[in-house]
């Protein structure tokens, strides 16, 4: 169920502004990988690429390939709302439907899929999607509710199992605890440690603390200055990075010298 990314040569522009320049990554099945890096340094353009939710904006395009398991979701004739139920995505504020019950929040990506299935079997997959995500036994009294009523530790969750239903290959999670406290960040990261045994995970953070303690790997992005393309700079084992990088911006980046 879980597979590897390989990106080669991967240039993403908005319009005639090349963004990110000349990614070459491979990211792990089962396992965490964090992207690090300043403002600006298109970590979020970068992680839309690969699921192709980068070319919605109008004038957005990328160059290069993004291979799921070996096959180009840039090739001719995929579709991209095929890459986008493989590979799910959670946003750094929670996002559920808000007048959409918790249950029907939970179901919202396996309806948009056309998927008919019977009542039985949308309580299965309601109850098994909400235990993934860590907040069934919070939730199961209140599932006709509507998703707003929830804290926004528990709306991310919610996002969460809303992303799971669809039995994706690979989440990607955008800063998905920045608008969260701490307890609710923990319980979170708790989850992702979970979510890795079955899923390949990418996460964007701007917490050193939780990149190293939720990540097997870790990417440093940064950008020479204003206009000028994000790079990736180093990419490896997260102990590596965060106590004996080969890079000096890197070290300094992860020490808080600077960004
Ligand atoms: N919709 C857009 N149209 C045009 N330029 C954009 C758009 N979104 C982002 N950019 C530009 O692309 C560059 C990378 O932005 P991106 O949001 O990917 O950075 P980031 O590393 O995620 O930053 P942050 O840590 O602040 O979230 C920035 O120069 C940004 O201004
Ligand atoms: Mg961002």
């Amino acid at each position: 169920m879980s597979k590897r990314i390989d990106v080669k040569d991967l240039n993403v522009y908005y319009g005639n502004f090349r963004a990110v320049e000349g990614v070459n990554i491979n990211i792990d099945a089962r396992s965490v990988t964090a992207f690090i890096g300043p403002s600006g340094c298109g970590k979020s353009t970068f992680l839309r690429t690969l699921n192709r939710m980068h070319e919605v904006l109008p004038g957005a395009r990328v160059e290069g390939e993004v291979l799921l398991d070996g096959d180009n979701l840039y090739g001719s004739g995929v579709d991209p709302v095929t890459v986008r139920s493989q590979i799910g995505m959670v946003f750094q504020r929670p996002n559920p439907f808000p007048t959409m019950s918790i249950r029907d929040n939970v179901l919202a990506g396996v309806k948009l899929n056309n998927k008919r299935m019977s009542k039985s079997d949308a309580d299965a997959l309601v109850e098994k999607s909400l235990t993934g995500a860590n907040l069934w036994n919070e939730v199961k009294d209140r599932l006709a509710k509507p998703g707003s009523g929830l804290s926004g530790g528990q709306q991310q969750r919610l996002c969460i199992a809303r992303a799971i239903a669809v039995s994706p290959q690979v989440i990607l999670m955008d800063e998905p605890c920045s608008a969260l406290d701490p307890i609710s960040t923990l319980a979170i990261e708790d989850l992702i440690e979970e979510l890795k045994t079955q899923y390949t995970v990418v996460i964007v953070t701007h917490n050193m603390q939780q990149a190293a303690r939720v990540s097997d790997k870790t990417a440093f992005f940064n950008i020479a200055g204003t206009g000028k393309p994000g790079k990736l700079i180093e990419y490896g084992d997260t102990p590596t990075i965060f106590s004996n990088p080969t890079e000096k911006a890197t070290e300094d980046y992860v020490s808080g010298r600077f960004g």
